[in-house]
């Protein structure tokens, strides 16, 4: 399941978080990258760990704690300190799955996230490519937009062939582990809204919501 979250971030955050990344110093992106992954990983990236990452990374965790759209599609128990990267032309991340569990904090990653910041007309290449049993999806989103992704699937980045892809990119463990039971509680949940949006008394509206939360309360661990 790809889930698009368009303006994620207001006008306001965006410029903080681009003037932070003009301002950050940069280090080769293999650092951070698992023993397959790094072979294929050609990306700069924000220090991890440094104040830099801290303090935009905040901003980052505050847009998508507030986002009811993130909260009901991806439903949290943890989330990862974002990494800033950046892609400049010749850079490129090849085909890799991400590492099934994270050490800080100690996490499995359930769902990837990548938040786009910059506009996609001001370079070239830099699609992310994420492969499922459907075929190949190509995503290159607005600034500000954040697109989540199973973490189990194969992806890459694309080659940036003219100006620079900035991005955040974080992972999820989620409540709900398998992806199927998440896509049923999201459809569920978006009828439940469209419903209540067309008649907000509908009798059945109650019933409803009461199988969505009895659904969590199956699959959910807190
Ligand atoms: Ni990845």
């Amino acid at each position: 399941m790809l889930v698009h979250i368009k303006r994620i971030l207001g006008a306001q955050e965006l410029d903080q978080l681009r003037a932070g990344m003009a301002a950050a110093e940069f280090v080769e992106g293999g650092a951070t990258a698992g023993h397959q992954a790094k072979r294929v990983k050609q990306n700069q990236q924000i220090a991890a760990g440094s104040p830099a990452e801290q303090e935009l990374g905040r901003i980052v965790l505050q847009a998508l704690q507030r986002s009811p759209r993130f909260m009901a599609s991806a439903l949290p128990r943890k989330l990862s300190a974002p990494m800033f990267s950046r892609y400049t032309p010749g850079m490129t991340y090849g085909t890799h799955v991400d590492n099934a569990i994270r050490m800080q904090p100690r996490m499995r990653t359930d769902i990837s996230a990548t938040l786009f910041l910059c506009a996609p007309e001001s370079y070239d290449g830099g699609e992310l490519v994420i492969e499922d049993s459907y075929g190949h999806h190509s995503v290159k989103f607005a600034a500000g937009d954040l697109v989540l992704y199973p973490s189990s699937s194969l992806h890459r980045v694309q080659p940036v062939t003219r100006g620079a892809r900035d991005a955040a990119v974080l992972w999820v463990e989620s409540m709900v582990r398998d992806e199927r039971e998440r896509r049923v509680l999201l459809d569920l949940d978006n009828s439940i809204q469209r419903l209540l949006a067309a008649n907000a008394d509908h009798p059945e509206a109650g019933v409803l919501t009461a199988c969505y939360h009895n659904l969590l309360r199956m699959w959910a661990d807190t």
